[in-house]
């Protein structure tokens, strides 16, 4: 039997009820996204009875049934759990919302096309739910917002004539992992006035181990500064991945030298694919926040974005692309997860599509891709590789010969980055050819078609026989 209770005004097959909604002890608007699940589960195993209310139907209906809409790792449980012990209520619809208890908003923020910061969703969600909603409930902002959201939100309630108290206490924890987060991370917690910080930090005191309080205007910033931060560290690591090829070096190498048993390099991230929907949108609306004055953080834009365009261009200098297949591995934005929102996969497929004859793409885990195919055919198709996203099923596939690009450093065989390899293969065949004074022009040449070959080619050189007679390894 399944006891949560769906409370959706309007939806057509959807039971109705209206008597729980009013048991609920708060509210998550935006209960059913991937800030919101995490919250949810984690006040309904506090023992709260929670109000989860969001716009999409589909996502409710696929809790209701005990199922999460995305990876959230350890959230199945809870949310049998929490169904079980009926503490979930359901809405889609403003009018249907609670009118008591604390009110947790975690809706998208998102930056529009010029990357400026859109305050309206903000504003639009706040004027749907302000009718239904009664003056003295705390209304706390989790969402991650433009600095002086918070204030200019108390400022619009006060200009209507409500009462309602005002906080932010924004999410940190990482996408998948926020339900172990919750219980490990420091919550911060603004609020407008002493009444709305100290019932905010009451709330949060049932779910989080530490509580830090600062004004509105200082945990905005925190926020922003957190993820800012973190996009620039990626941005280094990519750009001092950038550096090291550029001179000809493998950088597995220089990470390892710079790591090993040094305590101060242990943040250093590996090179990667710096994507996703927080990191360059948050770091974006800091820019914006400081007229435009944040040049690391514009720098950190053009490195991470450009990575991909610089793995692109490369490709297309060594290679003929237009007659060649790139198979592209992983398309969420980051390892074990099936979330491809802003994913640079993606951006990788938008380029190639005008560079390569075909581009094919694979995931274990996302299923909202009618495109994508199975990893087995992607290999077996592509004339070249590249790992996107570093799920550990990839690190030790046999990729039958052909070359990967890696800029994670993750794959067990290493990077085959043709090139490089081939140049160092060649290089050691010249010397050879030029001692034994066997001309070497015509290997030259063959070499040189080569690097615009596909991948059958490509196999045959690497398969060449050393000097010794014993076979060259590809793979090393
Ligand atoms: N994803 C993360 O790991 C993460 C971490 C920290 C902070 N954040 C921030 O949290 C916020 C939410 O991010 P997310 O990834 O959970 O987004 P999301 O899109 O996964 O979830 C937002 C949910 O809000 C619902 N929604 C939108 N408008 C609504 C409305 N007016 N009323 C009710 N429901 C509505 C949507 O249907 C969706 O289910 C953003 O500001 C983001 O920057 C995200």
């Amino acid at each position: 039997m399944n006891f949560a209770l769906m409370n959706f005004t309007g939806v057509k097959h959807a039971a109705t009820t209206s008597a729980p909604v009013g048991a609920a002890d708060l509210t998550v608007v935006g209960g059913g996204g991937h800030v919101g699940i995490p919250l949810v589960l984690a006040f309904a195993e506090a023992g709260y009875r929670v109000n989860v209310h969001d716009t999409n139907r589909a996502v409710l209906e696929t809790l209701q049934s005990g199922r999460l809409p995305f990876i959230e790792y350890g959230g199945e449980d809870l949310l049998a759990k929490a169904l079980k012990q009926n503490r979930l209520v359901f809405t889609s619809s403003p009018a249907e919302i609670s009118r008591t208890g604390p009110l947790i908003i975690t809706i998208g923020t998102p930056i529009d096309e010029f990357l400026n910061p859109v305050r309206k969703v903000v504003q639009d969600c706040i004027d749907a739910l302000l009718p239904h909603l009664a003056d003295g409930q705390l209304l706390v902002l989790r969402s991650t917002v433009f600095p002086g959201t918070t204030e200019w939100l108390d400022g619009y309630l006060t200009r209507n004539n409500r009462a309602l108290k005002v906080a932010f206490c924004p999410e940190r924890t990482v996408q998948g992992h926020g339900i172990k987060e919750l219980r490990e991370t420091p919550q911060i917690i603004s609020g407008t006035t002493p009444a709305a910080e100290a019932e905010a930090g009451k709330l949060f005191s049932a779910i989080a181990p530490e509580l830090v309080m600062v004004s509105p205007r200082e945990a905005e910033l925190a926020k922003l500064f957190n993820n800012a931060y973190r996009y620039i560290e990626f941005a280094a690591a990519n750009q001092f991945y950038l550096i090291a090829k550029a001179a000809g070096l493998d950088y597995r190498r220089i990470y390892d030298a710079m790591k090993r048993n040094y305590p101060r390099a242990r943040g250093i991230p590996t090179p990667g694919l710096a994507a996703g929907p927080c990191l360059m949108k948050d770091t974006a609306q800091l820019a914006a926040f400081a007229q435009n004055q944040f040049s690391l953080g514009n720098a950190a834009m053009l490195v991470n974005e450009g990575l991909v365009l610089h793995i692109c261009d490369d490709l297309r200098r060594r290679y003929d692309l237009s007659r060649m297949t790139v198979g592209l591995l992983g398309m969420a934005f980051k390892a074990e997860i099936d979330d491809t929102r802003a994913s640079l996969s993606y951006k990788f497929k938008k380029v190639l599509a005008n560079l390569a004859g075909a581009v094919l793409t694979t995931d274990p885990f996302v299923s909202t891709d009618a495109e994508l195919l199975a990893l087995e055919e992607v290999i077996a198709r592509s004339d070249i590789l590249i790992l996107c996203a570093p799920h550990s099923a990839y690190r030790d596939l046999d990729f039958a010969g052909k070359p990967v690009v890696d800029v994670w450093g993750f794959l067990a065989q290493g990077e085959r980055d043709l090139v490089a390899r081939h140049a160092e293969f060649v290089g050691t065949r010249l010397a050879t050819l030029s001692e034994g004074k066997e001309g070497s022009h015509a290997l030259v040449d063959a070499v040189t078609k080569s690097v615009r070959a596909p991948a059958g080619l490509w196999a045959g050189i690497f398969h060449m026989k050393n000097n010794d007679g014993s076979a060259h390894e590809s793979n090393p």
